[in-house]
């Protein structure tokens, strides 16, 4: 059963792909009808559609290439531990494969105040958004004045090095620098990770600056702890985080079979709690909302009454969160609990 809006979705095919790195490919995706995709501001992702072993599966992944040319859209895609549909695109993605595509969707965007001074932070495939940026600055000629910390763990692992080259020699206001935490070869970068004091000596006009933070939950969490230390705001801290549901936290729990109603449905189901509230309710037949099952757009907000344990609340605000909502996708049930959707 496909859960994707179809009205707003389109069906599109790989027209290329590329290898970024021993880990990363970028695909490009064309309309099977041939008209433009959407508009989208960089820094947007978009929800893909695919199925894998005849299951119906959806994913989000930014749009890594320029909002000016809507003939194509590319999406760069890493291996991540457990990642299934990640892993299998890396494995299966072929030319002329067919996939439906979202509409794209996300805050994590340029400011509209084009004069704002800006630090942007990225780990690993993290940088894709900023490359949409730079493409978006560069295309609209904006100087816009960016300072850009990139980490990773080794030379091979920087995605569209080269490109984001190309891009800086055209922004002479956007300075780059990166961080190796595992590397002999110093030729592009320094050694060793980000840390309060080594941002600030590269940035230190810091409180002038918005910070976009864009990595692993691991990264961004620390790099947002980094900022505040710094005295930074935390309204001046943009974060955009790839969640990895860690379903060894979920076998800790103890393995006793319990119940979990889900209203208005009146539908009771037993569960271990090895499953989160998602992936429970698609194994029954039953849809909870979903688009980015990583926590981020909050189209899976339920309420709950009762024991749970949540991955992640990014999408969530705190009254939200006071109030008993929860994402589905980053929540397993903990005892006999009350579902209700939001
Ligand atoms: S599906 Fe997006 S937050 Fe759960």
């Amino acid at each position: 059963m496909s859960r994707m809006n179809k009205a707003a979705s389109v069906e599109c095919q790989i027209s290329r792909i590329a290898i970024e790195t021993q880990s990363c490919i970028s695909i490009y995706l064309r309309r099977v009808d041939g008209l433009p995709f959407l508009q989208f501001s960089a820094g947007q992702y978009v929800a893909l559609e695919l199925v894998i072993q005849g299951k119906s599966l959806r994913r989000c992944y930014t749009i890594s290439s320029s909002s000016q040319d809507r003939s194509t859209i590319r999406l760069t895609i890493e291996r991540v531990n457990q990642g299934l549909v990640s892993n299998w695109l890396c494995d299966h993605a072929a030319i002329g494969l067919r996939l439906d595509v979202g509409v794209p969707t996300g805050q994590f965007v340029l400011p509209s105040e084009s004069k704002k001074k800006l630090l942007w932070m990225a780990a690993g495939s993290g940088v894709t958004p900023f490359i949409a940026m730079l493409h978006e600055l560069a295309d609209a000629q904006l100087s816009c004045d960016v300072v850009m910390l990139i980490s990773v763990k080794q030379r091979q692992d920087l995605i569209g090095y080269n490109e984001l080259e190309a891009l800086i020699k055209l922004l002479p206001n956007v300075k780059l620098v990166t961080t190796f935490t595992s590397e002999t070869d110093l030729s592009r970068g320094q050694l060793g990770r980000w840390t309060a004091d080594r941002i600030a000596d590269v940035c230190p006009d810091l409180h002038e600056r918005l910070a976009y933070l864009c990595g692993g939950a691991a990264f961004t969490t620390d790099m947002q702890q980094a900022l505040i230390s710094l005295d930074v705001a935390p309204e001046n801290v943009l974060v955009e985080s790839f969640f990895v549901v860690n379903t060894n936290n979920a076998r800790e729990a103890e393995p006793t079979s319990m119940h979990v109603q889900l209203m208005p449905h009146d539908v009771r189901w037993k569960t271990d709690g090895t499953q989160t509230l998602l992936a429970l309710s698609e194994s029954q037949g039953v849809e909870i909302p979903s688009v980015c099952r990583s926590g981020l757009c909050g189209a899976c907000s339920v309420t709950i009454k009762g024991p749970c344990h949540s991955e992640g609340r990014e999408a969530l605000d705190d009254a939200s969160f006071e109030a008993g909502a929860r994402l589905a996708c980053m929540t397993f049930p903990r005892g006999d609990c009350v579902v209700e959707l939001n």
